[in-house]
């Protein structure tokens, strides 16, 4: 049994050295020490030794076992490194690689994060409002009367409840101060609507942005140096602002603010850019009767407010001749603000 066994195990590992491929080496596996393999069944016999021989055979048998073992194992590892080194050879790392194009914010998307940005600075702290919103809060609140052009249905998208798509952000100063006690001082970024005809300069929904602080002691003074200082670091400091004498409702006194600089299109022209003023005591009084309390009486407290349009400083900003560009999505003209 001795001659048995050593010459199963030459075949064995002959065997295992000639497989070519993992699924021969599995066959070989099979046949020998499968369990009705070759060397399994031989190693059955073993019982019917005479019992003195049975000792040094055992071993012998388990040192083939063991040699057979680890010569598959061996080889297994050898053919599955040939196998990937096959089918790396197909690949070609040397070709270029395929470029991914990657995104970008939108113009607008990217001017708002700078004006947030440099409010934030100052202490002005990100509100939200509804784009859905009550004619209380985007209207009256705002001291403006019901015969007011802004609330004409022509102009206004109302929905049969009564409510309506806000036309300005200005609803968002009246639901900053619902909400919380002076001081308060917020800036409100986001869409506002109007029944505008579609044309180079107008669009149904737009993007304001909204601004109000209100303390005790906030004048005009403030006002002023907020503005200037926000439109300088947006602009540069070459930058010239001037408020000129305008109406708002919700406002007293109200202003226009023109720009110029040369980052807006040479520094030539004074360019509108924003409404602002003095917040009108009778929106806080509008405030008051709706918190049930005095937090914001006109005569310990006041106010300023200011708003503009994002998509008119946007064109201006990098010459963007007409509006309907920043919501046709193409992708020739928005690869242009790629950073
Ligand atoms: N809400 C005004 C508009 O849409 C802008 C404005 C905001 C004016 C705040 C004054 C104060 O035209």
């Amino acid at each position: 049994m001795r001659e048995e066994l050593t010459a199963l195990r030459d075949e064995a590992l002959h065997a295992i050295a000639k497989a070519k491929d993992l699924p021969s080496l599995e066959q070989v596996r099979v046949t020998f020490v499968g369990r009705a393999g070759r060397l399994t069944q031989l190693g059955e016999q073993m019982r019917h030794l005479p019992k003195e021989d049975r000792p040094e055979i055992g071993k012998l048998l388990h040192d083939v076992r063991t040699a057979v073992a680890a010569s598959l194992d061996a080889r297994t590892t050898q053919l599955q490194a040939e196998a990937e080194e096959a089918e790396l050879s197909q690949v070609d790392p040397t070709l270029p690689g395929v470029a991914q194009a990657t995104g970008s914010l939108h113009p607008l998307q990217f001017l708002q994060r700078r004006a947030v940005e440099i409010f934030r600075r100052m202490g002005f702290a990100l509100a939200e409002g509804p784009e859905i919103e009550t004619e209380w809060h985007c209207f009256d609140a705002l001291n403006t009367p019901p015969d007011h052009p802004a609330r004409n249905e022509q102009d206004t998208f109302y929905l049969p409840d009564g409510r309506l798509l806000r036309t300005h952000t200005s609803s968002v100063q009246i639901r900053a101060m619902e909400g919380q006690k002076p001081p308060v001082r917020i800036i409100a970024p986001g869409a506002a609507y109007r029944r505008d005809e579609v044309d180079a300069t107008h669009l149904a929904q737009f993007t304001q942005m909204e601004g109000l602080y209100v303390d005790e002691g906030v004048t005009l003074a403030d006002l002023k140096g907020t503005l200037e200082y926000f439109f300088r670091e947006l602009f540069g400091s070459d930058t010239k602002v001037r408020f000129r004498p305008h109406f708002f409702p919700f406002t007293e006194p109200s202003y226009e603010i023109d720009v110029r600089a040369a980052a807006l299109g040479g520094g030539e022209r004074w360019l509108e850019l924003a409404g602002c003023g003095m917040v009108d005591p009778a929106v806080f009084e509008q405030v008051n009767d709706r918190r049930g309390d005095r937090a914001f009486d006109p005569h310990k407290i006041s106010g300023f407010a200011f708003g503009f349009g994002l998509e008119r400083l946007a064109m201006i900003l990098y010459g963007v001749p007409d509006i309907r560009m920043f919501v046709e999505n193409d992708q020739r003209f928005l690869s242009q603000f790629m950073p």
